[in-house]
């Protein structure tokens, strides 16, 4: 694959896009870069004033960018199931859905407002939720789902799926994002099963300079991750480049349906977007298939 840059990203003019998360780090990136090509961008986030802060970003640097704020607190599925019934009313399709918004380790477990474990239900089941719901915009369409290399570390623990017997930040965020990229390859198998014709596409961002850290473990205190928050500009890419991933999977004309995208530096940790390895745990098609029936039944979200 040849060095895929901003620069590459097809004219988005005429395109409708969601992006969750959009507020700062690679969503707000991922945003700029489309509303930049063209496209009509819908920054979905539970915090207007946060949101606004973003558009008036964007459009400093895009005067024309057309965007709109869209309500959605993925902790709460009332709120997700308001944002689609809103996109659902207004009937027009949904070019690219991006699930980008996500919580990383917080160091003490928190729930949802229905009581998921906090990582587990926002990450993923927010998401699983969302695009259920929105499925009928979305036919023909893409979908690209954000994952991490801490996949590579998830197990996906069925019997304590909400981590309530035994929390730990880090296990649990391996296991939600594990779970994003099940979910984006399951949901490419669904479509392929039931013509629904979608592209799910996974991404990640290799480790890009965020505010992961500082809405995370460090937002608990401690002085260990106020240093690593410090630090992390000298060892990191920054959220510009970390979102050229998902703006690949989300614009690329040759990406393949069902694959997985991300850096193509040492470790995955940097680079230009390229097919990124998936660990074996996530190309479990029982597993997977398990966990979106699970899934299902924990949001009552129906395809
Ligand atoms: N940065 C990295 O190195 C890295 C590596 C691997 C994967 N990722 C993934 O990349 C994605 C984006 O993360 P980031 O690094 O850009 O972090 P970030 O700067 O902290 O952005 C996270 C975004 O998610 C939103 N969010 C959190 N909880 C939400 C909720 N309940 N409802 C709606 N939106 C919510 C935040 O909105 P608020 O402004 O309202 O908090 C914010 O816009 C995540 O899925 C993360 O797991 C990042």
């Amino acid at each position: 694959m040849q060095a895929w840059t901003m620069r590459d990203i097809p004219p988005q003019t005429g395109k409708r896009i969601v992006v969750t998360g959009a507020t700062s780090g690679i969503g707000y990136e991922t945003a700029k870069a489309l509303a930049g090509s063209g496209a009509e961008v819908i920054l979905a986030g539970r915090n207007e004033e946060k949101v606004d802060g973003a558009m008036r970003g964007i459009r400093a640097r895009y005067p024309e960018a057309r965007l709109h704020f869209g309500k959605l607190d993925l902790a709460d599925l009332a709120s997700v199931y308001a944002f689609a019934r809103q996109m659902l009313d207004d009937g027009r399709p949904i070019d690219c859905l991006v699930n980008n918004a996500g919580v990383m380790a917080p160091l003490r477990r928190q729930e949802t407002a229905d009581g998921f474990e906090l990582q587990f239900g926002t990450n993923y089941l927010g998401h699983f939720a969302l695009t259920a719901k929105l499925l009928p915009l979305l036919r023909g369409k893409r979908v690209v789902s954000l994952a991490s290399l801490a996949h590579r570390r998830g197990r996906i623990d069925f019997d304590d799926l909400q981590a309530a017997r035994r929390y730990s930040p880090w296990r649990t965020y391996a296991q939600s994002k594990l779970a994003m990229l099940m979910f984006a390859l399951e949901l490419q198998r669904q479509s392929d099963a039931a013509d629904w014709q979608i592209q799910s596409i996974a991404a990640h961002p290799g480790w890009a300079n965020t505010d992961l850290i500082a809405n995370g473990p460090a937002s608990q205190g401690g002085a260990l991750w106020a240093a690593v928050r410090w630090l992390a500009p000298f060892f990191t890419q920054s959220a510009e480049a970390g979102a050229l991933p998902s703006l690949y999977a989300a614009t690329a004309a040759n990406v393949p349906a069902g694959s997985y995208i991300g850096p193509s530096g040492f470790g995955e940790m940097q680079g230009h977007p390229k097919v990124a390895r998936i660990m074996r745990r996530a190309l479990d098609e029982q597993s997977s298939a398990q966990l979106w029936e699970i899934s299902k039944t924990l949001t009552g979200a129906a395809w």
